[in-house]
């Protein structure tokens, strides 16, 4: 009898983890990733861009109280990412703890701490033996790291590729993926292995996003290749159109629930304000997550205007969740596009060039037919109003294509021409009209 019951249990077990069974798991399945997390992009502040390792209890519940005071929270900034450099040691069984000189009264008060003020706590680690910044990594320890995580009260992770030596990154993220399901707390799972093993063709079931290139760094052109003092190649960080031209060709991958993430933003690093103006708009154009880098203790008005415009927010956060597309180029002039609920569209004129650009906007020859949304812009058909997102003052205009009667010989195009600033944007949102 005992020798049936173990022969069924061992049955039992092949046939739930038989590879068949396994791919029919539906999303909310034991090891399925946590849904419900990423409807739109992330959007919070890392620690990373501007302060590396040198992140503390003081400064990071400084920064909470920031986020809600300078209504950063209110405009969608839920997520507070403590990346590299909190960790202390794993102890004789195993488990990680925090800094404790750095965190003393330890991470379970801190996400405490978060929660009570409506901000969610992230955390970061590694696939590999050791983080980038050479603290411990999760390889061999993942179950328990996850645990702790959800013990502490954690709901992001960041998940970091260094030291991981030749381990499978899809089977490194899915054993992740499922230690994060199984502790039994909803953790938003944020990959980040720069895009090597291109995570875009297998991730969506994964993780709920996924980085597609390497680190950016403050600038807005390629970053020149660094040098140590004896002349020999130093890693070097990628400027921000570097990183738009890997990650715009990726849109179809992308959708709710799994996002492309071109790396955090270096809005209010040290570019000028209309790069950085350039840099947030290109992020909410290509759907990216909106994680702030800045110190935003000590941040000039026109960055806190940047980052809290509500409308070029919106672009990003707009519930279809489709990616944005660069329709053309034109020497320095860019031309996108963003399908957005509603029939509206998101249209951004980019200046790469290092003067001031007089724009002709030619509607009829910016005619969008987006496979991917299975939308057209139909300027000859539908007309627009149209708002200036970083000019509130503009008044809003119609597109006007083709007009009956005095209109069509007319041929109204509004407006004729906008001048668009060296590696800046403008950005509209265009609503239509009942058709004609
Ligand atoms: C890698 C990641 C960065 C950051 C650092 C931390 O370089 O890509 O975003 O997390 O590690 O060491």
């Amino acid at each position: 009898m005992k020798t049936h019951i173990f022969l069924t249990f061992i049955a039992a077990v092949l046939l739930l983890t038989s590879p068949a069974l396994a791919q029919e798991r539906k999303p909310d399945a034991p090891g399925a990733k946590w849904e419900g997390l990423a409807d739109t992009p992330q959007m919070g502040w890392s620690s990373w861009n501007k302060f590396q390792t040198n992140i503390n209890e003081t400064l990071i519940k400084d920064i909470a109280d920031r986020m809600v005071s300078l209504g950063l929270v209110d405009a969608g900034y839920v997520y507070l990412n403590l990346d590299d450099g909190w960790h202390g040691e794993r102890d004789e069984r195993g488990f990680i703890h925090e800094d404790p000189e750095k965190f003393p009264s330890g991470m379970k008060a801190l996400a405490d701490y978060l929660h009570a003020k409506g901000i969610k706590l992230g955390i970061y680690s590694d696939a590999g033996t050791n983080t980038c910044a050479c603290y411990a990594g999760s390889l061999g320890h993942e179950y328990q790291d996850a645990f702790m995580y959800a013990y502490w009260g954690v709901d992001y992770l960041k998940y970091d590729w260094c030291y991981t030596n030749d381990i499978n990154p899809k089977g490194a993220y899915a054993l992740m993926r499922n230690a994060l399901r199984a502790a039994g707390r909803p953790i938003f799972f944020s990959m980040c292995e720069w895009g090597s093993s291109k995570p875009w063709e297998w991730a969506a079931e994964v993780g709920h996003s996924w980085r597609t290139t390497g680190d950016i760094g403050v600038g807005f052109l390629p970053i020149p290749q660094r040098y140590d003092e004896n002349g020999n190649k130093m890693w070097t960080p990628l400027g921000v159109m570097p990183i738009v031209d890997l990650n715009e060709p990726l849109r179809k991958y992308a959708g709710p629930g799994h996002w492309n993430d071109p790396d955090m933003l270096e809005v209010g690093n040290g570019m000028t304000d209309a790069e950085d103006r350039a840099h947030f708009t290109l992020w909410c154009m290509m759907a990216a997550p909106l994680i702030l880098g800045n110190d935003i203790t000590n941040m000039r008005p026109e960055t806190l205007a940047i980052i809290t415009n509500r409308d070029v927010i919106a672009i990003d956060q707009d519930p279809l969740g489709i990616q944005g597309l660069r329709l053309k180029t034109d020497g320095d002039i860019q031309y996108w596009f963003k399908p957005l609920s509603g029939g509206d569209w998101a249209f951004c004129i980019l200046n790469v060039g290092p003067e001031p650009a007089d724009v002709s906007i030619d509607w009829s020859s910016l005619e969008v037919d987006d496979d991917l949304s299975g939308r057209s812009t139909d300027f000859a058909t539908v007309n627009y109003t149209v708002k200036d997102l970083w000019n509130a003052s503009a008044k809003p205009f119609t597109t006007l294509v083709k007009g009956k009667g005095k209109l069509r010989k007319k041929m109204v195009q509004n407006p004729a021409s906008v001048v668009v600033g060296s590696h800046d944007v403008v950005v509209y949102r265009l609503s239509p009209l009942a058709s004609r």
